[in-house]
């Protein structure tokens, strides 16, 4: 399992959330080579968009100031992560591709978590 408790923001809907999404980026790594990966990566992105919705929701019934700039975040994610969606679609699950994705998916949320969701749990628990 790719989560773990150092990613918890303490707000139980976003950590919940966060935890389906590394259990799915764990689906993405085991389809591997297969047709699978294709499948997991458009639940994947389903899932992403959702879960950055209920987040900006939040931000904004709570009067998060940082809640344009957060968006602006989800937003160049969710672009770069349809762009390898795409790469992936032309190109098949090559040995990059799947490098790529599994780097930037990972590699991405974890620091986006570690610094911007914390930050906003932060104020949130504050209020
Ligand atoms: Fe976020």
């Amino acid at each position: 399992m790719l989560w773990n408790k150092s990613l918890e923001t303490g707000i139980a809907l976003i950590d919940t959330q966060h935890k389906e999404l590394f259990r799915q980026i764990d689906d993405l790594l085991d389809a591997g080579k297969g047709n699978r990966f294709g499948e997991t990566l458009n639940f994947l992105e389903k899932y992403i968009v959702k879960h950055f919705t209920d987040e900006q929701k939040m931000h904004v019934t709570s009067k998060y100031p940082k809640a344009a700039k957060h968006k602006e975040y989800h937003d160049n994610y969710v672009t770069v992560f349809s762009k390898l969606k795409e790469k992936y679609a032309k190109e098949g699950p090559t040995l990059e591709n799947r490098i790529a994705i599994n780097k930037t998916v990972v590699g991405w949320l974890k620091s986006h978590i570690l610094v911007h969701d914390r930050e906003f749990a932060e104020y949130y628990k504050s209020l």
